[in-house]
């Protein structure tokens, strides 16, 4: 469902850029690890911030960005117009990703998801484009500012089987998904690092070491008190 003015407004301005560059993405990087290069997947892109971000600081070699409207498409074209051929941009629908199976690294989602009336279908969706040991970051919108009497009033989302905390972490699961890490502030705005698990379970793949190991890094780091994030090494390797 594409936003309205109002949202529009409140999403499209330098609060908000600042907001996702000192805040959003420090999050998802401090909870998922950074990749080790290959290709990120920004799922409803809308003006390009995430994806200026997720190439300056995820680690990502190239992005590809969608987003169901063309107008947001357009901006976002606009502003990433020096990134050349690192960033690719398209109008899409998270519900068809334009996408092998198993193309990407990883996928963000900057507040998306919730605007998608079968949430359930998205999620399999980025599931299917993920390679496996591969990362979903998702910085998410919940069910209680949806139905607050002021924000339903003044913004335009799909009201019926909205999402809480443990309704994102379910659905995740569900979809075959491994939460690595969920963060919740004031029961309305949700961040989750979720993971393709690798095909074999039997076989722990190099990720799963690399995983540990940048675990342990960044206990001794924040014992230490550093804030960096933690490198990740993010597709399988056998
Ligand atoms: C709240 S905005 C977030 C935009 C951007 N990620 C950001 O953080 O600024 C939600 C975006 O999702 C897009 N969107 C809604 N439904 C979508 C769908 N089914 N597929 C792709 N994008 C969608 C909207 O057009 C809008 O740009």
């Amino acid at each position: 469902m594409l936003m309205n003015w109002v949202e529009k407004a409140i999403v499209n301005n330098p609060v908000r850029t600042t907001l996702q560059r000192h805040f959003e993405m420090p999050i998802l990087m401090k909870m998922g690890g950074r990749m080790q290069g290959g290709r990120a997947l920004e799922i409803g892109c809308g003006r390009g911030v995430g994806a200026e971000l997720i190439l300056r600081f995820s680690g990502a070699d190239e992005v590809d960005a969608f987003d169901l409207d063309p107008h947001m498409v357009a901006l976002a074209a606009k502003r990433l117009r020096r990134s050349g051929d690192r960033v690719r941009l398209f109008v899409g629908d998270v519900e068809h990703i334009d996408a092998e199976d198993g193309a990407y690294d990883a996928v963000f989602d900057f507040g998306i998801v919730h605007h998608v009336p079968d949430w359930r279908s998205a999620l399999r969706e980025v599931h299917r484009v993920l390679k496996p040991g591969g990362r979903f970051y998702a910085e998410e919108v919940l069910d209680k500012f949806i139905h607050d009497p002021l924000w339903r009033r003044i913004l335009v989302h799909p009201m019926h089987d909205r999402f809480g905390h443990e309704g994102f972490a379910a659905g995740l699961e569900e979809t075959g998904f491994v939460i690595v890490d969920s963060r919740e502030m004031w029961g309305q705005f949700a961040w989750f690092v979720a993971r393709k698990p690798c095909e074999d379970a039997a076989r722990p793949c190099a990720h799963e070491q690399a995983r540990a190991d940048d675990r342990a890094v960044a206990d001794r780091a924040s014992e230490g008190g550093a804030s960096e994030a933690k490198p990740n090494e993010i597709a399988c390797r056998r």
